[in-house]
């Protein structure tokens, strides 16, 4: 038997970027949720995936949702993960928010953006894991330093050398 302590420490020597993953819930509320369990799977056809908590308040809206986007966050964008990691109503207050593809909320402050539409869902355990088919997507024009999270923490890389194009 794995010890669960242990085994979340273990998780966490992998170092992930850092996302805020969006939605519209039933009622066509918009729901948003800090993720790091994003990933790239597929260029052909193009496709992403997350994982979300069934505990998480907003887990009904997201295994629901037909679309979702996924943000990929800089490194000054601390600020804005936390506001998506917590347990809360009002997260998108102040914030400027645009429309995308399925009526899905895109924060205007970041610069890289997948969205897609549900295309698989697989059971995760404790988790739900979305696929998602990219269906249009935003790269930032200067290559920006990623926000990263390791060992419970945010870090950030010293430079970001050479950019692909
Ligand atoms: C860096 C970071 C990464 C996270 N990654 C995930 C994740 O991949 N999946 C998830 O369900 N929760 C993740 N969480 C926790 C959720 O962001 C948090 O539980 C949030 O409150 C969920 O929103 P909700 O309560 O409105 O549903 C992460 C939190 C942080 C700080």
């Amino acid at each position: 038997m794995i010890d669960p302590v242990h085994l979340r420490r273990a998780f966490g020597q992998f170092a992930t970027g850092v996302t805020i993953v969006t939605t519209l819930d039933a009622e066509g509320k918009p729901v948003g949720v800090t993720a790091s369990s994003f990933n790239t799977v597929s260029l052909q056809p193009p496709l992403v995936l997350w994982s979300i908590a069934r505990s998480a308040y907003s887990f009904a809206a997201f295994a629901e949702a037909g679309h979702f986007a996924v943000h990929v966050l800089d490194a000054d964008q601390r600020g804005l993960s936390d506001r998506f990691a917590r347990a809360s109503s009002d997260k998108f207050a102040d914030l400027r928010v645009g429309e995308g593809v399925g009526g899905v909320p895109l924060l205007d402050a970041v610069s890289t953006v997948f969205e897609c539409e549900t295309a698989h869902r697989y059971d995760g355990g404790d988790h739900l894991i979305l696929v998602g088919r990219v269906v249009r997507l935003q790269l930032p024009e200067d290559a920006l330093a990623p926000l990263l999270f390791h060992r419970g923490r945010y870090a950030v890389v010293d430079a970001v050398e050479g950019v692909v194009s």
